[in-house]
């Protein structure tokens, strides 16, 4: 149960961005921190209570900025220090949090530890990173980056030797058996955690440590690394938050919780590709398969879950069948895919189907965890499947149907990445002005799901139990369950087809059902709660005694 004085992090809605893409103030073409400081406004309306900012580092930006060549500045595009603190101080006068890209596993091969290692054996900097003599080493690991690359080990002529790197060649693991890598790790989170930043968004967590003859993910090592990292917080940065990034099945993850002493939050990765599943198969069967695996955590630590964010659709956590039919039905041309996943953006996925985009919202925010929205998904944002790598869901921010969107003044060949131009959602179509106006926009129904959300912890921290309705029928189209918690009581009713469903519910008896939100007709009598969904239709009841 949430208590006044219980963490911000169990019931809060995080929106996730890219600097980048969000709004250029000094028209170069480039989105900066002047640029979103001038948004928060917009946030702050919109009701999220946490922003993640992805990599702001300066960086060759050969994966966007995850190749990081100095952890101690801002890319000279998106501005300076002084404009993140700045920035900070803005968003923290709304009350608003901000956590960060921590990126542990890896660096750019720009930054100057490996310009250094590569000189030569003798260079202090030389154990910062992985070598091998030969590309045979950690053959159990897999390769993540599967169109890219074709091992983990990358050759430097310089060196002579191959290093190690789990995403692109350019991107050098670190080698976190050398005590100067791990202590650096922990000075560059002190100065972050300094300039007044509420946490970190770990990135890649699993890969720190090698070990011969595992798969080099998930070590005993590297959970005692990023326990290391926690204690080395909580004792400087009380408050501040940790959250994993460990695409890894429940049980997986699970130990990225510890026993309370080392994440607070993790991504629920394998919970995300069901939710379209579900929804595309009419069936709440892989719900209820992932929520039945995903085991329970320890206190003051949550999930974070999500429908999109700005990577590709990963089918990791899907088995190999499940996977050839996610991608036949949500990819159907070859460039929708990526690696193992679907590089598109939530409304393209749902056929820019408000109902369907909506009923992925409801589960959003009432499945157990914190949600996290990624920039654009508000306000339904296309995407470009033209763009290379996963730059198609990292397109300008649509903010009016004015040049350039609204997102920046420069000419329209000098913005960073073309405007989304597929038909239904040129920006003409799909803009946040337009939305703001209209009551019965996407934007107006996801703000309005996220006010209540917030009033409503048990959706937070409740407890999850599926509930039967009736007729049953197989495959089951009807998601219902309570989320409950010792003050509040909520029942969760939706269709995951597109055809309109009639069924009953048995009801408590003295316990009346008021509507919190939905899109569909009920009656509640004799016992019973008549109800019929809409097609993709969803209702909240709050259970009250009568
Ligand atoms: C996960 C990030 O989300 C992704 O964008 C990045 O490419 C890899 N980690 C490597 O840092």
């Amino acid at each position: 149960m949430i208590k006044d004085e219980s963490p911000w992090y169990l019931n809060a809605v995080f929106y996730e961005l890219n600097v980048r893409a969000f709004f250029d103030a000094n028209g170069d073409g480039h989105g900066d921190l002047a640029g979103l400081t001038t948004k928060l406004d917009y946030l702050q309306n919109l009701g999220v209570d946490a922003i993640w900012l992805l990599p702001i580092y300066p960086s060759p930006l050969l994966d966007d900025g995850y190749d990081i060549a100095d952890y101690y500045g801002i890319h000279p595009d998106y501005g300076s220090l002084e404009d993140f603190k700045a920035f900070i101080k803005e968003a923290h006068r709304r009350k608003m949090k901000v956590i960060t890209d921590l990126v542990l596993n890896h660096t750019s091969d720009q930054h100057h530890w490996f310009q250094e290692a590569r000189q030569g054996p003798d260079n202090p900097y030389r154990d910062y990173y992985v070598w091998s003599d030969d590309d045979q080493k950690y053959a159990s690991a897999r390769i993540i980056f599967l169109d890219t690359e074709d091992s983990n080990w990358s050759w430097d002529e310089r060196a002579g030797r191959y290093y190690w790197h789990r995403f692109y060649a350019s991107q050098p693991d670190l080698n976190y058996d050398n005590p100067d890598v791990r202590r650096e790790m922990l000075e560059i989170a002190r100065f972050w955690l300094e300039l007044g930043i509420d946490g970190f968004r770990a990135d890649a967590v699993p890969y720190l440590f090698e070990r011969e003859g595992t798969n080099c993910e998930n070590l005993p090592e590297t959970h005692a690394y990023l326990k290391a990292l926690r204690s080395f917080m909580d004792q400087n940065f009380p408050g501040r938050i940790l959250l994993c990034e460990a695409n890894q099945w429940p049980a997986d993850v699970r130990e990225y919780f510890g026993e309370g002493d080392e994440f607070h939050m993790g991504f629920h990765f394998p919970l995300m590709p069901r939710i379209y599943m579900a929804l595309r198969r009419s069936d709440v069967a892989p719900l209820e398969w992932v929520m039945e695996k995903t085991p329970s955590i320890p206190e003051n630590t949550q999930w974070c879950i999500f429908l999109r964010n700005h990577d590709e659709l990963t089918l990791e956590m899907v088995t190999e069948a499940d996977r050839q039919w996610m991608w036949e039905q949500f990819a159907p041309q070859p460039r929708m895919r990526l690696n193992l996943g679907i590089r598109r953006r939530l409304a393209p996925l749902l056929d820019n189907d408000r109902r369907q985009i909506e009923l992925a919202y409801s589960l959003l925010f009432t499945l157990p965890g914190s949600p996290i929205i990624y920039y654009g998904d508000e306000i339904g944002m296309g995407d470009d499947i033209n763009l290379p790598d996963r730059n198609g869901v990292r397109t300008p921010m649509q903010w009016d149907d004015s040049h350039a969107a609204g997102f920046s003044g420069a000419p329209l060949d000098a913005l960073y990445a073309p405007l989304v131009s597929s038909p239904g959602f040129t920006p003409q179509e799909i803009n946040v002005a337009d939305q703001l106006a209209d009551p019965g926009s996407l934007l107006a129904t996801v703000k309005a799901m996220i006010k209540l959300r917030k009033s409503l912890p048990a959706l937070a921290t409740g407890e999850f139990s599926w509930t039967v309705t009736e007729p049953e029928i197989s495959p089951n189209p009807i998601a219902a369950y309570y989320r409950e918690d010792d003050q509040q009581k909520i029942l969760i009713l939706q269709n995951l087809s597109p055809d309109r469903r009639s069924f009953n519910l048995k009801t408590t008896t003295n316990t009346t059902y008021g509507l919190l939100t939905g899109n569909s007709k009920f009656n509640q009598s004799n016992g019973e709660l008549t109800v019929e969904l809409e097609p993709y239709g969803y209702l909240w009841f709050e259970l009250k005694p009568s």
